[in-house]
């Protein structure tokens, strides 16, 4: 095996870290500026834009974890403190869990308000057998609207670490997630 194999993710687990990343803050913009739009009819036409993009999230993250059963990330960086290596992986749990409990929640809010999600017409998603209830659906954005902002607060602290461990330590963590970069083993 060379070294590269055994201290970098594989291509395409890069690949898909980094699409998702992007797709998670385009993600959060949409709906900020679908809660910035100057009518209600203007933010639920940008909205739409968030309910598609969330199926597409949905379906890359389910592409990524099922690559890294084929592929398993490199062992943890050497080094690290026990708490730091335990709340690494908690935290990148934390992601995968919200990444996949966020989308779905949405379909079973908008399943509770009757309506089905159109993905840029291409396809959709038909309202899930769950009771109609205006009540229950807007309960389940609250819901989800708090763990998105959760799930921003761990993309700081997570996109903070790596930068605090690659700059001040200097013990390579990004170029695990990056195709070029000193590969250390
Ligand atoms: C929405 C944004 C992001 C999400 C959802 C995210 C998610 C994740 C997840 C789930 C992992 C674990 C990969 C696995 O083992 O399967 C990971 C690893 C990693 N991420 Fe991110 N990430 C984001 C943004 C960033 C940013 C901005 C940086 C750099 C500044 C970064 C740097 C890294 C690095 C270096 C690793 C490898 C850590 C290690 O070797 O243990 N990520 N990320
Ligand atoms: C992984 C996919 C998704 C992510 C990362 C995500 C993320 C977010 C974020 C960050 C917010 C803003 C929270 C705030 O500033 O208050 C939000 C709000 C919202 N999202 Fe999503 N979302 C996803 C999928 C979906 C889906 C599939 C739907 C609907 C089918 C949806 C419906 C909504 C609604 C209605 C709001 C406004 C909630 C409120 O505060 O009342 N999202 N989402």
């Amino acid at each position: 095996m060379s070294l590269n194999a055994r201290t970098k993710y594989s291509g395409l687990a890069m690949l898909l870290h980094w699409l998702i990343a992007v797709l998670v803050i385009v993600q959060w913009r949409i709906s900020e500026a679908a809660e910035e739009a100057p009518t209600r009819e203007a933010g639920g036409q940008i909205m739409a834009n968030h309910f598609a993009l969330g199926v597409v999230i949905f379906i890359v993250v389910a592409l990524r974890l099922l690559w890294r059963q084929v592929s398993p990330p490199p062992p943890q960086v050497p080094g690290h403190a026990p708490w730091e290596r335990s709340f690494a992986k908690l935290v990148h749990f934390a992601f995968y869990a919200l990444l996949l409990v966020m989308p779905v929640a949405g379909w079973i809010a908008m399943s509770a308000f009757g309506e089905p999600i159109s993905v840029w017409g291409l396809f959709s998603l038909p309202a899930l057998p769950v009771p109609r209830s205006e009540a229950l659906g807007e309960t389940i954005f609250e819901l989800h609207g708090a763990s998105g902002i959760a799930l921003l607060v761990l993309v700081a602290l997570h996109a903070l670490a790596a930068l605090k461990h690659t700059f001040v330590d200097k013990d390579g963590t990004l170029w695990r997630m990056l195709p070029f970069g000193p590969a250390r083993g």
